[in-house]
Formats: C-alpha cells, sequence, structure tokens
C-alpha cells in the first residue's frame, strides 16, 4: 500500500528531455497505462495559433506556449485536486520551465516526478525525419527542419542538482519501447 506522500508524487508526472528523445511517444503511453489526463504543447500550439505563425520568432512562439502553460494548468490542477493523474509533455526545455511547474505542484501540495528522456542527437536526428515523413496525427503536429532541430539542442538545459531529487531516468536509446 502507497503512503500519502507516494501517491501524491505519482499523480503529476512531469516529462523532459532534448527534441525527439521520445517524450510524446511517452506520454502517451503513460497516460494510457495509468489512466493520467495528458497535456502535449505541440498540439495545443499548432490547433490555437499554427495559423497566425508567419515567422520563427523564438519570442513570439514563447509568448503563447506562456498563455498555453497558464491554461493547461487551470486544468490540470482542477484534475489534480480532484484526485486524478497528469501527465505534462510541454517541453520542459529550460531550467525555469521545470522550476515553474515544480512551484505550482508545490502550491497544491504535489511532488511531482521529473521522468527525464534520453537517447544520442543522432538517434533523435532520425526519429524526427522519421516524424516529418510519416505524420502520426498523435506525434506530427509540424515539420521540424534541421535548422529547428540544431536551434532547440542548444537550448535544452540539462537537470540542475537539486532537480535530480525528483527526477526518473528514462534512456530510450534502443530503438522500440
Ligand atoms: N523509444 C523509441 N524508439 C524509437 N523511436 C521512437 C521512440 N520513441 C519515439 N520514437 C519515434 O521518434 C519520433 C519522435 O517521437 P516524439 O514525437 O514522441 O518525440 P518528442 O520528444 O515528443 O519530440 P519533440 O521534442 O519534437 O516534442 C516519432 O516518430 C516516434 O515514433
Ligand atoms: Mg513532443
Amino acid at each position: 500500500m502507497l503512503n500519502l506522500v507516494e501517491q501524491l508524487q505519482m499523480s503529476l508526472i512531469l516529462v523532459c528531455g532534448p527534441m525527439g528523445a521520445g517524450k510524446t511517444t511517452y506520454a502517451l503511453e503513460y497516460a494510457r497505462a495509468t489512466n493520467a489526463i495528458r497535456f502535449s504543447i505541440d498540439s495545443w500550439m499548432q490547433t490555437l495559433y499554427g495559423k497566425d505563425a508567419n515567422t520563427l520568432d523564438y519570442n513570439w512562439i514563447m509568448e503563447r506556449v506562456n498563455r498555453c502553460h497558464i491554461q493547461i494548468w487551470e486544468l490540470a490542477s482542477q484534475v489534480l485536486m480532484l484526485g486524478g493523474k497528469v501527465i505534462l509533455d510541454l517541453g520542459f526545455t529550460t531550467r525555469s520551465d521545470r522550476k515553474k511547474f515544480v512551484k505550482l505542484a508545490k502550491e497544491i501540495n504535489i511532488v511531482p516526478e521529473l521522468h527525464c528522456l534520453s537517447a544520442s542527437p543522432d538517434k533523435r536526428r532520425v526519429r524526427i525525419t522519421k516524424r516529418n515523413v510519416v505524420k502520426d496525427p498523435e506525434l506530427y503536429a509540424f515539420e521540424v527542419t534541421d535548422f529547428m532541430f540544431e536551434f532547440m539542442e542548444k537550448r535544452f538545459e540539462s537537470l540542475a542538482q537539486n532537480e535530480v531529487e525528483i527526477m526518473v531516468a528514462v534512456n530510450l536509446d534502443n530503438e522500440g519501447k
């Protein structure tokens, strides 16, 4: 029998990792396996702002990502307070993004688990190329170019020491699940 702290810890999962590591795939599978509600940022951004985006302006995009974060947390926190499980697949590229959600969770007495996915850059590049071709609607929101891959690669911030305490490491370097 899990104690209360363990139950609360398992109720919120934050999925992080560099581009193409398999975050959305993992979140889909985890949500199905645990009856969790999943929020994936790419589909929110594509549905709400895809038609409005005519340049690749990072600040323009991040301003809207942050608006989505507010609305996603509004829904996610309701689910959590009703005793449900939530998995957030929101990129979590930077330490400050991760810290923001850890803080929001703590405000409702939840310690999230940070599931940190990894795979080599070469494998991730191949996966992104394949995703661009296959266009599985559950995984593909928009075309990711080599330029976008390199751009995001530089932005991913590895875990800080204080984040390691809540980390669950998931190595997806091997093909398949
Ligand atoms: N463990 C795995 N082994 C092989 N291929 C995988 C694995 N996980 C995901 N993939 C494939 O890699 C591609 C990218 O996966 P996914 O979209 O889940 O990555 P992501 O981390 O969410 O990417 P992004 O950073 O763009 O959000 C997809 O085509 C998916 O089918
Ligand atoms: Mg994704």
